[in-house]
C-alpha cells in the first residue's frame, strides 16, 4: 500500500469517528435503545411498549403505554429523563440512574420515542 492511501485511510478514520462521537452527543441511537428497553422495561412496558408486559397485571398505576397520545400527553424529553433517572414516586417504576449508563438512558429514551405515542399530543 502507498503512503498516500495510508495517509487517505487514516485520515478518513479520523473523520468517521469525529462523525459518531458528534453524532452521539446529539441524540441517543434507537437501535440500542431497543436493546435496552427489551432488557430492563419489556418486562413492564411490553413488548410493543404499550404497557402490556408479563408483570404489568397486577400493577396499580399501570406501566405507561409509549404508544398512545394520550398517554404520552405532556411528556417531554425532560421529563422522560427525570422519569427514568429518579423512578415515579409510589409506583412500579424505579430509578435506573444506578442499572443504566448516561448512554444506555439517551438510547433508550431515543428508542420510546420511535413507539408513535411521543410528541403527538401537546
Ligand atoms: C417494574 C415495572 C417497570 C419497569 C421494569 C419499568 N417501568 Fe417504566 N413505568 C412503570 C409504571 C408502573 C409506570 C407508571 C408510573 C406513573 O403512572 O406515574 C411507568 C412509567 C414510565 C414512564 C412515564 C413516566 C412519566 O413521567 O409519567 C417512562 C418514561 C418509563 N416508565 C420508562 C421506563 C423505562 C425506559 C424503563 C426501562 C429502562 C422502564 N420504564 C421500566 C413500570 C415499570
Amino acid at each position: 500500500m502507498s503512503k498516500g492511501v495510508k495517509i487517505m485511510i487514516l485520515a478518513l478514520t479520523v473523520v468517521f469517528s469525529l462523525v459518531l462521537v458528534v453524532n452521539r452527543s446529539w441524540a441517543g441511537d434507537a437501535a440500542k435503545g431497543e436493546k435496552v428497553f427489551k432488557a430492563n422495561c419489556m418486562v413492564c412496558h411490553g413488548e410493543k411498549g404499550d404497557g402490556n408486559g408479563p408483570a404489568a397485571a397486577p400493577l396499580t398505576p399501570k406501566p405507561r403505554n409509549f404508544t398512545s397520545a394520550t398517554e404520552m400527553k405532556g411528556i417531554d424529553d425532560a421529563r422522560l429523563h427525570k422519569s427514568i433517572m429518579e423512578g415515579r414516586p409510589n409506583t412500579a417504576m424505579v430509578s435506573f440512574a444506578k442499572t443504566l449508563s448516561a448512554n444506555d438512558i439517551e438510547d433508550v429514551i431515543a428508542y420510546l420515542k420511535t413507539l408513535g405515542g411521543f410528541g403527538k399530543m401537546k
